[in-house]
């Protein structure tokens, strides 16, 4: 299913948490939210299954308007961060639980949690209670239980939040496969740039309530349309100088108007007739380093192959910029080149 995001805001009393906000996600899209803590993401995924009513503007499920519709007439599965499982009812109970509510019969309800326990891995754990499961069984439990109505759109607030790093990488490769497998529709709602990245097909980028950037993850990347977008996205991320300084040694490739540049770590080269730049601190990233330099007069992060296995705190090398990564900004923070 497609849906129409229509020029939608929400204000809490003085607070505006969304704003204006218009996007088109396709249909089999698994699409991110993407932005800081408290910039509307979640008010935003609220408005959309229907527990929070917008101030203004319209949704669009492909050609219908549910702007007024009732959560559970939207047909939406969710998936919070804290799993939310019924602790006295047992998987199958927890999975079984919406058909029950959609009053499915009990042979029909069997095969459907079922089949949706297979498809994400818990059908061996179908007798077991909430307390009796990891975090990512949880979880997987959850998004089962989410699955099991066929929703035609799939909600995910933060939904690896509190699950450890190595789980979270297990987690975002099942959501991908589960998704992949259903095709539903799905948003995403994550603050962490490297999930994003990771796990979608295209990026709403919000700040302030606002809607930045939209596109696929690439895009976004290797096009940022203002310095907020060059900064979020990317680890390390992008080193921010003033133009001032960098155009002394690059004049041809900085516009006058230009305040700020933010230049990615991989945009750094190993060039004899470079810059110098003196080597504060060398992290090794498999066969790369992330190399902590001076470079200018300002600290920046570079990943560099550095290969002399010689060089230390305090070692001079000369670097220069590749086209790519290189980005301008005005006062204002938009982009110029
Ligand atoms: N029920 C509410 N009442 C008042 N302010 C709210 C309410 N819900 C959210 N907000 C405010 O709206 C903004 C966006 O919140 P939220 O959508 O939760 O952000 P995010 O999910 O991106 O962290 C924040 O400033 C938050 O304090
Ligand atoms: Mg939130």
């Amino acid at each position: 299913m497609r849906v129409r995001i229509d020029n939608v805001t929400k204000t809490f009393g003085h607070t505006t948490a969304v704003s204006n906000f218009s996007a088109e996600l396709e249909d089999g899209h698994l699409i991110c939210l993407l932005g800081p803590s408290g910039c509307g993401k979640s008010t935003l995924l609220n408005m959309l299954c229907g527990i929070i009513p917008v101030t203004q503007g319209q949704i669009f499920f492909d050609d219908k308007n549910v702007t007024k519709l009732p959560p559970d007439q939207r047909n939406i599965g969710m998936v919070f961060q804290n799993y939310a499982l019924y602790p006295h009812m047992t998987v199958a109970e927890n999975i079984a639980f919406p058909l029950e509510v959609l009053k499915v019969k009990k042979d029909e309800r069997k095969a459907r949690v079922e089949e949706i326990a297979k498809l994400v891995h818990v059908d061996n754990l179908l007798r077991r209670y909430p307390s009796e499961l990891s975090g990512g069984q949880q979880q997987r439990v959850a998004i089962a239980r989410a699955m099991v109505k066929k929703p035609q759109l799939l909600l995910m607030d933060e939904p690896l939040s509190n699950l450890d790093a190595r789980l979270r990488l297990e987690m975002r490769e099942e959501i991908r496969r589960i998704q992949k497998e259903t095709g539903v529709t799905t948003v995403f709602v994550t603050h962490d740039q490297e999930e994003a990245m990771s796990i979608s097909d295209s990026i709403l980028l919000m700040k302030d309530g606002l809607l930045i950037q939209s596109g696929l993850c690439q895009e976004l990347y290797v096009n940022p349309n203002c310095l907020f977008v060059a900064e979020f996205l990317g680890n390390p991320p992008a080193n921010k100088l003033p133009a001032s300084v960098v155009e002394c040694e690059q004049s041809e490739r900085i516009e006058t108007t230009a305040t700020t540049v933010a230049i990615r770590p991989e945009a750094f080269t190993l060039d004899p007739n470079g810059i110098e730049a003196e080597i504060q601190f060398i992290s090794e990233m498999g066969k790369d380093q992330i190399v902590t330099m001076t470079y200018l007069g300002n600290t920046v992060r570079a990943i560099l192959n550095l290969e002399d296995s010689a060089l230390a705190t305090g070692s001079k090398i000369k670097v220069s910029l590749k086209k790519k990564g290189v980005f301008t900004f005005d006062k204002e923070g938009r982009r110029l080149s």
